[in-house]
């Protein structure tokens, strides 16, 4: 079986994972949580590389390698997920297989929140699980790219 590779993505403030809303993000950082994300993958036979920027334009360059360089692409858009047309074209211009992700249950929250604009060019939504929506969507990963 070759190795799977994947880009896990995430967008603006994510950065501040454990110290941002602790009580609704938890307190583990970007940098534990990609610890975790790894290991896991790591049984699963996938390789995984990580990205973090604030600014749209760094995510959406780094979606476009997703084309190239990878087989899939984990993104937590941040709140680019709820308006940014700009990401969701950059997906839907990659034809390789992306998931949506959030720590939040965003259907829980902020009526803005509710709704994403790259849901529709994405396999599918994982949200509200803190850092095990990254695990399930490695899980969904696996089995769409092997
Ligand atoms: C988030 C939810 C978004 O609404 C928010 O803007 C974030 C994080 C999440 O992981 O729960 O930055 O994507």
């Amino acid at each position: 079986m070759t190795k799977g590779k994947i880009l896990v993505l995430n967008g603006p403030n994510l950065d501040m994972l454990g110290l941002r809303e602790p009580e609704v993000y938890g307190r583990q950082t970007l940098a534990t949580i990609n610890h975790g994300i790894a290991s896991y993958a790591e049984g699963m036979k996938l390789e995984c590389d990580f990205f973090q920027s604030n600014s749209e334009g760094a995510l959406i360059d780094k979606i476009h390698e997703v084309r190239e360089n990878y087989d899939g692409c984990i993104l937590n858009a941040g709140a680019y997920t709820h308006y940014s047309y700009a990401i969701r074209d950059a997906i839907a211009s990659v034809e390789k297989p992306f998931i949506e992700v959030h720590l939040s249950n965003v259907h829980a929250r902020e009526e803005f929140r509710r709704h994403s604009v790259i849901s529709p060019v994405c396999k599918g939504v994982i949200a509200g699980f803190g850092m095990h929506s990254y695990l399930l969507a490695v899980s969904a990963m696996r089995d769409l790219i092997q």
